[in-house]
């Protein structure tokens, strides 16, 4: 299949102004895919009603068929035609976070959706996107748009029509190209099936965020623990891996050197994975820089495109400074253990 790219100026897009908003609409309406910028990471649409265009989206990411997918909406008024049940504090949290980086997830109508997309639960995860490309697409789509992110199952989410190429050029039916996206992490995924919100996936939205305006508020404990099965099946598998073994490390970029020296001793090629306020302390093969320490938001931007360009370099192993988990550095965090399948280097 020929996958079609689509340039689109994010500043002044209608679908007027886009007959490419409207080709990519008129695919998903047919049951097709295309893939499609938001402001968190690019996502891959079909019509989520539409067990065919359903299973195209599980067969091009390579995606285990029992993790559920988001539902996008560009109309606030959708969620009540989707789900039941739906409690005050969730209407809180989309009034106040949507359009936005903040997934709910709420007891699903019976016979709206595709089983395939809330993969047999009885509840259905939803959000609005704050892209003017996404909301476009999706009102000139006309139903909603079933949407994980387009990367290849286990690769980092795509934070440019690039890194959907790479992973997916020729097995879907195009991509709207926006330029690179902005919060550069998934949605807050959070769990409003109970008397309080549970966060299910650390995100954009800070779980601070959250109780500003729903007060009492919780994160999946397994999130925390880890030994048993998270409440949104997608976080129990390994995600966002460079090819090469990824390590986290605290301390002083002197004391990561150490770990670094001794790995190039064994004549290994190393990789680190850096802050922009210490890369240029590091002497190693590779030294990619991820935003600055000081703007956790700017590390969170560029995390997924510096972990992808490490399989361009030719390294062994690689390193991680580690960041700290206040406000967005939680996602960055949940994020970055899982790259590295939980290796920390304990400091001596
Ligand atoms: O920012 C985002 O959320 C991006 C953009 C494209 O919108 N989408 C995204 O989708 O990250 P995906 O499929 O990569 O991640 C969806 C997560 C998975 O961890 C999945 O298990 C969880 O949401 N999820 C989906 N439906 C759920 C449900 N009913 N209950 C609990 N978790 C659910
Ligand atoms: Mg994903």
């Amino acid at each position: 299949m020929e996958t079609k790219h689509w340039v689109v100026d994010k500043s002044v897009i209608t679908h007027q102004h886009y007959p490419h908003i409207k080709e990519a609409a008129d695919l998903i309406r047919n049951g097709d895919v295309v893939a499609f910028p938001t402001e968190t990471v690019y996502g891959l649409g079909g019509q989520a009603k539409l067990d065919s265009a359903v299973e195209k989206i599980f067969q091009a990411k390579g995606r285990p068929s029992d993790n559920p997918l988001i539902v996008h909406i560009a109309d606030q008024a959708d969620v009540d035609k989707l789900a039941h049940s739906i409690p005050t504090y969730a209407y809180l949290l989309m009034n106040a976070f949507w359009p936005g980086p903040l997934t709910v997830v709420v007891p699903k109508k019976e016979g709206v959706l595709s089983e395939r997309v809330t993969a047999g639960l009885h509840t259905v995860a939803i959000r609005m996107p704050d892209h003017p490309a996404a909301l476009a697409l999706i009102k000139e789509s006309g139903v909603p748009v079933a949407a994980p992110s387009a990367n290849r199952s286990g690769k980092p989410s795509p934070t440019a029509a690039k890194h959907v190429l790479d992973d997916l050029n020729g097995r879907i039916a195009g991509v709207l190209d926006a330029g690179e996206t902005g919060v550069g992490l998934e949605s807050t995924v959070v769990d409003c099936t109970g008397d309080y919100p549970v966060v299910l996936r650390p995100g954009g939205i800070t779980q601070a965020d959250i109780e500003a305006i729903a007060g009492k508020t919780d994160t999946d404990t397994t999130l925390k623990q880890k030994e048993e099965t998270p409440k949104a099946p997608g976080m129990k598998y390994a995600h966002y891996a460079p090819e090469a073994p990824l390590y986290i490390m605290e301390g002083l970029p002197a004391v990561i050197q150490e770990k670094v020296d001794e790995w190039r001793a064994e004549g290994k090629k190393v990789g680190v994975l850096a802050a922009a306020e210490s890369a240029a302390m590091y002497k190693a093969e590779a030294v990619i820089t991820c935003g600055c320490r000081s703007d956790l938001a700017s590390v969170a931007k560029e995390l997924y495109g510096a972990l992808r360009s490490f399989n361009e370099q030719p390294v062994d192993v690689i390193v991680a400074e580690a960041f700290p988990t206040e406000g967005v550095g939680a996602a960055i965090m949940n994020r970055l253990e899982k790259a590295a399948g939980d290796k920390w280097i304990k400091t001596k």
